[in-house]
């Protein structure tokens, strides 16, 4: 059923640009009918972004006031990820439609309570894993389906997270496993997510080892940074910290963050050295598929380069690709006993590798017939975060 009433619950970065997108790209098709944030005032941001496209959301800062009053079909969760399980467990049984962010929970009970609320109620969810969407991935899974490289045997995957992006992670809400499951679950999932498709099996067995040795006090220290402060703001070590977010130089980040500071003190700039950091930095994961298929993965937070390499080997041959973000994308086909040969890879512009746009058209514009079956649902949702779950636990 074609949704038409749409609320957002979480105005922060991604809720901003999901709306901003809706807003922009289906104003007459849906109606952005809420928006739900405890920060009144990100919420009058985004409400004020958006009416230029004639979209007109009422504001809330209760989640069960809104679905009661705005009556949505369906609804956004993008808070952060340990709180994503209760709402939209509570949307599902008010009989609403969750659109989920990924990771969909941090932990097996929540993602368990998810698959429950789905069942019974049989609302539907839909989980924004954009990375099937981004051509170059979707192409992967065709290369896979074509039977080239025969029946997928072994998965190498290397994801490197350079020392820009890696570093956000350790500013905010995610550097704490309780509140992101800790990169394995609140970045991994989305890696996992494209190797379960990959596969097209379901993982039975993982382990894994973490640490983390660059996001420390003691790092820091051998940095000559011992002077900083808990906020890059007034750090008296920030103008020789290479690792500074300075939230006045960045338009956007100010005035998401900065200006409703006063609201509910949630500081974007925290020092990514601090000590209450409880995430692993650096990773590596071992992992069993149903179909006897092995996964070998890592994650590094800290790297001179943002990208990743991925190898599947198959019974007939082998498929390699490397990314490196802002720079080149290569895939490589090898039959075994025939040339490889490197194939034109699929392009699509904008954020994710083009993923978020393509992804957005199939939800509410005309659904394609998708041979590849790249929309995702809970069940996708779930196994790729209890990857994570499992690896922590390990
Ligand atoms: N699919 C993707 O590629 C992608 C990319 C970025 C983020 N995400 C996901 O989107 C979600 C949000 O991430 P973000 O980067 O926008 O975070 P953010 O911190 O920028 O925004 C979170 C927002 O939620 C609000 N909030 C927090 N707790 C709340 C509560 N209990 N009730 C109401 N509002 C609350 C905050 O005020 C903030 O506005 C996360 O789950 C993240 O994993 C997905």
């Amino acid at each position: 059923m074609a949704w038409k009433r749409f609320a957002v619950l979480g105005v922060g970065s991604r809720g901003e640009w999901w709306s901003r997108a809706i807003a922009k790209q289906f104003t007459g098709t849906i109606d952005i009918v809420a928006l739900c944030d405890h920060n009144a005032g990100r919420n009058q941001r985004l409400a004020g972004l958006i009416a230029e496209h004639g979209q007109r959301p009422a504001l809330f800062s209760d989640f069960a006031r809104m679905l009661a009053e705005a009556k949505p079909d369906a609804v956004l969760i993008a808070v952060p990820d340990h709180e994503h399980a209760r709402y939209a467990t509570a949307a599902m049984r008010a009989g609403i439609d969750v659109v989920l962010e990924k990771p969909i929970a941090c932990t097996a009970e929540d993602c368990r309570a998810i698959l429950a609320a789905r069942r019974e109620t049989g609302r539907r969810c839909v989980v924004g894993f954009n990375l099937r969407w981004a051509p170059y991935f979707t192409q992967l899974k065709d290369i896979v389906l074509s039977g080239v490289i025969g029946d997928p045997v072994a998965v190498d995957m290397q994801w490197l997270l350079d020392t820009s992006h890696g570093a956000d992670y350790f500013r905010r809400w995610h550097r704490q496993l309780g509140k992101s499951g800790g990169l394995l679950v609140h970045k991994s999932t989305h890696h996992f997510d494209l190797v379960n498709w990959l596969l097209d099996s379901d993982p039975v067995s993982v382990f894994a080892r973490g640490a983390r040795r660059f996001y420390t006090p003691q790092n820091a220290d051998a940095l000559g940074l011992q002077d900083r402060g808990p906020r890059c703001l007034d750090c008296r070590a920030a103008a020789r910290c290479p690792y500074r977010l300075d939230l006045t130089k960045d338009a956007h980040l100010k005035g998401l963050y900065l200006e409703h500071e006063a609201h509910d003190g949630y500081l974007r700039d925290r020092c990514v050295f601090s000590p209450e950091i409880d995430i692993p930095d650096s990773m590596s994961v071992s992992a069993r598929y149903a179909s006897g298929a092995l996964l070998t993965y890592s994650l590094q937070a800290f790297s001179p380069w943002e990208g990743l390499t991925l190898g599947v080997d198959g019974t007939k041959g082998r498929l390699e690709f490397k990314h490196v973000e802002g720079g080149e994308t290569r895939t490589r086909v090898m039959p075994l006993g025939q040339p490889g040969y490197d194939v034109e890879v699929w392009k699509g512009d904008g954020p994710h590798g083009g993923g978020d746009v393509r992804m957005l058209e199939a939800l509410f514009g005309e659904p394609p017939h998708d041979r590849l079956g790249r929309a995702a649902d809970e069940r996708a949702g779930a196994w790729s975060a209890m990857i994570g779950i499992t690896a922590n636990a390990s």
